[in-house]
């Protein structure tokens, strides 16, 4: 088929000079057969192509098909170091213009020679599938430190290989403790550390050294390292990386992750140094309830095994151990997350990570080894770096206080860059706020007892560039005091600098109206400053942990604004790390309130974000790894319940839900009884359907079963016979939760449909719900055909809405709806986070509604791009990079046309539909929808109007009816 193919090409075009591609070489056949002076006709060139074709069969056809691209391991990691998985997976992207894979062909080698000709590891051969993504290694198994690179190649529709992909490579890290050589060090710290609220320890942060010689002939040097705290590596006096807070928090008495670095650039033959600052980080940080989990006993400490590799073949290791002397007489004095960090420049040790540092007084180091129970695991994710900066818009000079106020104009988390004048001796004094009022005050009480203030003590006169290391802050304004006030305060003097999780944005949302397009921005403000290296609710008070429910409501939104399948994936292990023995996920995690709570709809996360996950990337993985814990789960709500019903008791309800009963307290009005067996019944269902996507029939039926058992007991429980809620108060989120999770019957679905309708009424059009309806809200007046009410709620300018709050000035999610108002001030609640992710999960809507992309098979394999307008926008536009490619929905309204452009990546079908309003005179790629004849065009019982097509690009027009 091939052959032919080629050969009818060479036939076309021999008499143009036509190139072909054959193995590397261009051919250019018409010179040949110059050269050959021979006057050749069609036939005999045929004949002449035959041979030449034979004689390249034996060497490999290079096709003129484009390589794949991108190609990424696991959850979308490129060529990384210290990888965390002996058994990744394989994915890659089609170019543009490729509708379609057929087959496949992926080789692996333990070396970039080995790859072309004797792949050592795998080879797969060419396998028929349509599969780009997640391809599970079945080659000779891989060990820690172990090399692989590898390459791809695909066929197309018409069954033509494509070219070899680049190769790509991975090196795995130390994968188990054994592997560790170095030891835990560091110095004792807690007997001479300061006590810190609550009488907890806080440990004064630490700098720790060696030095070592290093041969001629280097041929690389990888750096593993992990610690009880948060560290900044040093070698040579330069740092080995821009991570932040690393190694990151896990639940540590169980796992703490290591990095690797590719240090080799660093040494130097003869005389080198590493050293590393350590400080308390999450480990021995006081957190929330300072219940000091792990920080009980012992200080922080440092694991580093640096192995060099010279060319001999031979192997030097400078491994963590009692060689290493430390001190605690460093400038950085103080570091605590919630409180902040305090710098002594007149501590500073010049050069003390270089090897010309006399460390005669530093101290010898304590020493222990690596505990059996508690896994050094290689971090499966990306580290949390400086990821951009904000500039000074302006500079107040306030009638309160002490300082000048700098304003970023933006809520943002991490710390500031200080260029600031200072006169020796001097303290600088660094405080942060996310608000101002219109008075100027200040606004702390927000952060509770966080006393989020930073100090620089000046050594000598002039400008300082100092930021702090080891805290990070929630603020849009800096006070700085304590400066040389003989200068004018300048605008340079104060850069943000923004730090999360190192992930790239995957999708944007835009449209013609200025407050969604704020929203939209609101909303990733609000992920970034609470995505530091796990999912927190808020980023600036004494709290910052990974409350679970927070977490639920956020991640579909959180998917597509963000590429963070690897930031779920990691914390999702975490989340099953935590699970208690009975099946019960704490509130938060890692779990440092140690109460043994548990929360309906906080809980469930363990099944709803697995499922989400897999829905928008496609990786079964994620259901494999979790599928235990999504059963252990739903088997807590069955120990819970009695008759089915699943009361919770330790529940949060429907979370901060506006204009509820003072009783309710802070809960919402929605029974807890309720939420509970709704979630019990949806977590079920949702089981049973990962049980179908592994393979595992009888417990498919099993959880659906139960699913139909709990929704049956749930609407007898909760329900009369007019679809009306009973036994507790009637709430949108209860008529939510029932719509949503599928739990009526037929009759007496459409009869609650008509009483949530009633009760948005009542609200005059606003919403009613706290962290767990309001996702639902959408999508259930989406369901329900409601789709210009939803517009109307999501355009309230009035308390409570999502415009209320951008009115009153926010630009980031809060806490509450009324987090701040311009009439009545801050709220009087100190939890008042101005930066809260949960109710910015109505950003999923955004670009599946409004712009209209969304999943119809996992990981975006098949797309539905239907964007519904509304609310009087004249036009929006996604853009989102699925694991195929780019997915585009534009459209915009010009008099009565409706325009619609959309891209649909390679690999994939899309059905793209026609808005009902606009299904007149249909125009497809300029030309009639009668003459389409690219793909499918379907008319659905209710008239709307799709058309199903492969991969490319497409320019739709229609008119009003
Ligand atoms: C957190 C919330 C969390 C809640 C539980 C709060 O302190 O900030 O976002 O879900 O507690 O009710």
């Amino acid at each position: 088929m091939l052959s032919t193919q080629i050969f009818n090409k060479i036939e076309e075009n021999a008499q143009d000079n036509y190139l072909i591609d054959f193995n590397l070489k261009k051919i250019d056949v018409g010179a040949f057969i110059n050269q050959t002076t021979m006057k050749l006709s069609n036939k005999v060139i045929t004949v002449f192509a035959t041979g030449l074709f034979t004689l390249f069969l034996s060497c490999e056809a290079v096709s003129t098909v484009e390589p794949a691209q991108e190609l990424s391991l696991g959850e979308g990691f490129e060529n990384p170091i210290g990888f965390y998985d002996a058994t990744p997976s394989f994915s890659w992207k089609l170019p543009q213009g490729i509708e379609k894979q057929t087959a496949y062909h992926l080789v692996a080698a333990s070396s970039p020679e080995l790859l072309s000709d004797s792949p050592d590891l795998w080879d797969t051969g060419k396998v028929s599938s349509s599969q780009s993504l997640y391809i599970s290694y079945e080659g000779n198994p891989l060990s820690s430190r172990d090399k692989i690179y590898w390459k791809v190649r695909f066929w197309n529709a018409e069954d033509q290989p494509s070219a070899w992909s680049e190769a790509a490579h991975m090196e795995l890290g130390l994968l188990q403790n054994s592997d560790w050589q170095a030891k835990w060090i560091g110095l004792d710290t807690r007997k001479d550390g300061i006590k810190g609220k609550s009488n907890t320890i806080i440990h004064t942060p630490q700098y720790l050294r060696k030095e070592f010689a290093v041969r001629n002939e280097l041929v690389s040097a990888k750096l593993y390292v992990s610690a009880k705290g948060v560290f900044k590596g040093f070698i040579n006096g330069k740092t080995i990386s821009d991570d932040v807070m690393s190694p990151g928090w896990t639940p540590y008495q169980k796992r703490i992750e290591s990095l690797t670095y590719d240090v080799t650039d660093l040494l130097q033959e003869g005389e080198n140094a590493i050293g590393f600052q350590l400080a308390s980080g999450w480990h021995f940080g006081r957190l929330l309830w300072n219940k000091m989990i792990w920080g009980q006993t012992g200080s922080p400490k440092i694991l580093s095994q640096l192995e060099i590799l010279y060319s001999d073949g031979s192997k030097q290791i400078i491994n963590s151990d009692e060689s290493w002397k430390g001190t605690t007489d460093g400038p950085i004095r103080f570091a605590e997350i919630y409180d902040g960090e305090t710098y002594n420049a007149n501590f500073k040790m010049p050069g003390w990570a270089t090897p010309d540092f006399e460390a005669n007084e530093w101290r010898k180091v304590q020493v222990a080894p690596l505990e059996n129970d508690i896994a050094i695991r290689p971090k499966r994710h990306h580290s949390v770096r400086e990821k951009t900066t904000l500039d000074t818009k302006d500079i107040i000079t306030p009638k309160y206080g002490a300082g000048i106020i700098f304003n970023l104009q933006q809520n943002m988390v991490g710390v500031p860059r200080l260029r600031v004048p200072m006169k020796k001796g001097d303290t600088l004094k660094i405080r942060f706020s996310e608000m101002l009022d219109p008075d100027g005050k200040f606004y702390t009480d927000n952060y509770r007892s966080a006393k989020s203030t930073d100090y620089y003590i000046a050594s000598k006169d002039g400008m300082i560039d100092w930021h702090p290391t080891f805290t990070f802050h929630g603020f849009q304004y800096v006070e700085l005091s304590g400066f040389d006030t003989s200068q004018e305060p300048k605008k340079d003097w104060v850069t943000g600098i923004v730090q999360y999780s190192d992930f790239d944005k995957n999708g944007t949302f835009t449209s013609s109206h200025e407050k969604l397009n704020q929203l939209q921005s609101n909303i990733n403000w609000g992920l970034r400053g609470n995505f530091f290296d796990i999912p927190t609710d808020c980023p600036q008070r004494d709290e910052r942990l990974g409350w679970t429910g927070d977490a639920q409501v956020i991640a579909p939104t959180s998917l597509f604004n963000n590429d963070v399948h690897a930031f779920w994936a990691s914390w999702l292990q975490s989340l099953r790390e935590s699970q208690f023995e009975n099946g019960g996920i704490p509130w938060v995690v890692p779990d440092v309130l140690e109460n043994a709570k548990v929360s309906a709809g906080w809980g469930d996360a363990s099944v709803t974000i697995p499922w989400d996950v897999y829905e928008r990337t496609g990786d079964v993985a994620v259901l494999e790894e979790n599928y235990q814990m999504m059963k252990n789960w739903v088997n807590y709500h069955q120990s819970q319940s009695e008759n089915n019903i699943s009361p919770m008791k330790d529940s949060f309800g429907d979370w901060l839900q506006p204009i509820q009963a003072k009783e309710s307290n802070k809960r919402g009005d929605t029974s807890k009884r309720l939420i509970g067996t709704a979630f019990f019944a949806h977590s079920a269902h949702l089981t049973s359907k990962t049980a179908e996507v592994l393979g595992f029939k009888e417990e498919k039926e099993k959880y659906q079963n139960l699913y139909q058992t709990v929704a049956n007991a749930f609407e007898k429980e909760f329900f009369d016979e007019n679809g009306k809620i009973q036994n507790s108060k009637a709430t949108q989120t209860g008529y939510l939760l029932a719509l949503h999770f599928d739990l009526l019957s037929d009759t007496n679905k459409s009869k609650a449909e008509k009483h949530l309708l009633d009760k948005i009424e009542e609200a005059d059009n606003h919403l009613r719900t706290g962290f767990l309806g309001t996702p639902l809200l959408p999508r259930v007046l989406d369901a329900m055909g409601e789709t210009d009410l939803m517009y109307k709620i999501l355009l309230k300018e009035t308390y409570p809405s999502w415009f209320y709050s951008i009115n009153q000035g926010a630009t980031t999610m809060w806490e509450r709806w009324n987090s701040y108002s311009k009439l009545e001030g801050y709220n009087p609640e100190s939890m008042n986070s101005l930066n809260h992710y949960a109710y910015g999960a109505v950003g999923e809507w955004l670009y599946e509604n409004i712009a209209g992309i969304k999943p119809l098979e996992p990981g975006y394999k098949k797309i539905e791009i239907s964007p519904i307008p509304g609310g009087g926008l004249t036009s929006a536009e996604a853009t989102y990079e699925s694991p195929y490619g780019k997915i585009q929905s534009a459209w915009r309204i010009e008099g009565d046309t409706f325009y619609h452009d959309a891209t649909v990546p390679p690999n994939t079908i899309a059905l793209l539909s026609i808005p009902l309003d606009y299904e007149h005179n249909i125009i497809v790629n300029g030309r009639s929808i009668k003459d389409f004849n690219k793909g499918q065009v379907i008319e659905n019982e209710d008239g709307t109007i799709f058309i199903e097509v492969p991969s490319g690009n497409y320019s739709l027009q229609s008119s009003l009816r």
